[in-house]
């Protein structure tokens, strides 16, 4: 492997990013939007980086999107706004840090509960707090979320007539489709999955109560969610790194994520062994893949280590030597990490700080 000196010197396992990459996914998601009247709302999940979310901003998010209340304090507390927490709040001390954050930044959280809703109502008020909230549809994913009938509509109203609660709108994520193959299928189903959440948008907005957000979407369904006039925004993650897997569905977004191991082992000819495994790559959707390494094959992973196979020019590796991989889970990669190191045409231009990892509460 040719490897210029910045890469030598990177203790191994490391998360690299390719900043060319990186970049052009960046602005290419942004253009994306930049010309249509739905808005990015990115979700952070991937890259738990404040300094990523503000470029994301920088290039016209309208805000962001957490899964945790812990990723909304770390990011608010590093100056971002915007944030729509598009998960449920649940447990008293969680509802207290939730009204503690809402004091302090614009803040709107999903709800699908009418306890849920009550109880975050009641904790807004005792703590003189004012929070946004949406209500998450099922649209199809059969995880969070109320069916878009009546059920969606008597929530709504709870909402409006809960003081500390301020009713936005609705979302219901899209998430049993967008990596599914053809691309055909994938367009068909989101299609449907869309038309749920319009529904519940006009039998709301039928009821009386005006609905301001209507968010969903992934990367793999960011243009026909997108496209959707009843849709006011999409909270895409993935396509700032990108993983081998994903980037199947999604080629127009190049890999920018890797992660640099070394061989630590070379038991015989045809087998090696890398310092990276379950705790660097995560399990993933699939394995791992070497990136512009022909004949490394990277066949099982256990905690702290992988097995690779060589064939070609690969039996040439020695101990010591480092390889890139691509993962098989861009997000769950980044979380078990400290740090990104980006890089530009293999030199180390900035490390930054993954300082959302781990907000697991
Ligand atoms: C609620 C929600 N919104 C949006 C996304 C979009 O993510 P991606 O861009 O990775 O498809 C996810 C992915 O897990 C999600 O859970």
């Amino acid at each position: 492997m040719n490897l210029t000196p910045d890469l030598r010197d990177i203790e191994t396992p490391a998360l690299l990013i390719d900043l060319d990459i990186f970049e052009a996914n960046l602005e290419r998601m942004a253009q994306f939007f930049r010309v249509r009247p739905a808005k990015l709302r990115p979700h952070i999940k991937t890259h738990k980086t404040p300094l990523i979310a503000h470029k994301q901003l920088a290039a016209g998010a309208i805000g962001i999107t957490c899964a945790k209340l812990g990723e909304a304090e770390v990011m608010a507390h590093a100056g971002l706004h915007g944030i729509l927490l598009a998960n449920q709040v649940v447990g008293e001390s969680k509802i207290r840090r939730l009204a503690q954050l809402a004091r302090q930044t614009d803040l709107i959280v999903a709800a699908d509960d009418p306890g849920n809703i009550r109880e975050i109502g009641r904790a807004m008020t005792a703590a003189g707090a004012q929070l946004g909230m949406i209500l998450e549809i099922d649209v199809g994913m059969k995880r969070c979320g109320v069916t878009p009938d009546t059920r969606c509509v008597e929530l709504a109203r709870l909402v409006t007539r809960t003081p500390g609660l301020t009713f936005r709108g609705i979302m219901g994520y899209e998430g049993h489709i967008v990596s599914k193959l053809p691309h055909e299928f994938r367009i068909e189903e989101c299609r449907k999955a869309n038309a749920r959440l319009v529904r519940a948008r006009r039998l709301i907005e039928k009821a009386g109560i005006p609905v301001e957000i209507v968010s969903a979407g992934g990367t793999g369904t960011y243009d026909v969610t997108g496209d959707n006039p009843g849709i006011t925004e999409v909270q895409a993650g993935s396509y700032v790194f990108m993983d081998h897997v994903y980037h199947r569905v999604r080629p127009e977004f190049g890999i920018a994520l890797s992660v640099l191991s070394t061989i630590i082992s070379r038991p015989t000819r045809r087998r090696g062994v890398i310092d990276g495994g379950l705790k660097t790559f995560s399990r993933g959707f699939d394995l791992p893949r070497a990136k512009d390494c022909p004949g490394l094959n990277l066949w099982y992973i256990s905690e702290e280590h992988g097995k690779i196979r060589l064939s070609g020019k690969a039996c040439d590796l020695s101990v010591g030597d480092k390889v890139e991989f691509y993962a098989g889970h861009c997000c769950e990669a980044v979380n078990l990490h400290d740090r990104l190191y980006a890089l530009r045409g293999g030199r180390l231009e900035a490390v930054w700080t993954i300082a959302a990892r781990g907000k697991l509460a």
